[in-house]
């Protein structure tokens, strides 16, 4: 896949999300459907979106133990999906075990990629309250090559750490990158944030934005902006 900007969908329901994406007209954004609106709308949500044209990511962020993860990407392998997630603190055993219940009996999948260290996440927040000793980027690079281990596609983490996982996993490993702020806006939960020209400096895939664009007074223009900037 190409690099893109992926629209991060956060709404209650199926018609907020229509009506909010029925506004880019001709254009066709990559969007992410989380957990609000995939637990508000339900599976149908993403042949919704898959209808209208949309490639889509399903940010669920697995994370049980291996064996119900593999049911789960099971039922989920079923969906129209092009890239979805786990948390790579599940452990290499999960990790693996998501990808063989995503993969279909012809050896078809979705690109499976897992979540470092959430970009909500402080190093304060790392070390004093998970008791994660290690740095934020020595924890994010160690989760990035369990993933490669586990033959996952690559890892969501902040445009920050981008280039020590390239480094470390080669550069088609993907780093899918949320965190996505202008200098102007509004940080709102998350910590670890960057502009989508910095995003693209750093070597991001993909960025995944949401507020930036959702809460913008003209979505359209901010999305344009955005793609402006990143591509
Ligand atoms: O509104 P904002 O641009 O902060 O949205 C970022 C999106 O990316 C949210 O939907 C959030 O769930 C998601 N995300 C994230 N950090 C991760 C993984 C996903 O912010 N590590």
């Amino acid at each position: 896949m190409a690099r893109d900007v992926i629209l991060a969908c956060d709404f209650p329901d199926a018609r907020a999300t229509v009506s909010f994406l029925q506004q880019f007209k001709g254009q066709k954004p990559f969007v992410k459907i989380g957990m609000e609106l995939f637990y508000g709308a339900g599976p149908s949500i993403v042949h919704t979106l898959k209808e209208m044209g949309h490639k889509i990511f399903l940010d669920l962020k697995l994370h049980d133990i291996p064996n119900t993860v593999k049911k789960a990407m099971r039922v989920l392998s079923g969906l129209e999906i092009d890239l979805c997630n786990v948390h790579a603190a599940g452990t290499v055993a999960m990790m693996e075990a998501a990808l063989e219940g995503l993969t279909a009996p012809d050896g078809k999948r979705p690109q499976l990629i897992a979540v470092t260290q959430l970009t909500s996440t402080s190093s304060a927040q790392l070390h004093d309250e998970l008791g994660i000793p290690d740095s934020m980027e020595e924890t994010v690079i160690r989760y990035a090559r369990n993933a490669k281990a586990a033959g996952l596609d690559g890892v969501v983490c902040s445009p920050l750490e981008t280039r020590g996982i390239k480094e470390a996993c080669g550069d088609s490993f993907l780093a899918v990158t949320p965190g996505i702020r202008y200098p102007s806006d509004d940080k709102g939960d998350q910590t670890r944030v960057t502009s989508p020209a910095d995003a693209k400096r750093l070597g991001s895939d993909y960025i995944v934005v949401g507020r930036p664009i959702t809460a913008a007074p003209d979505p359209v223009a901010a999305y344009e902006r955005v793609l402006k900037d990143f591509l």
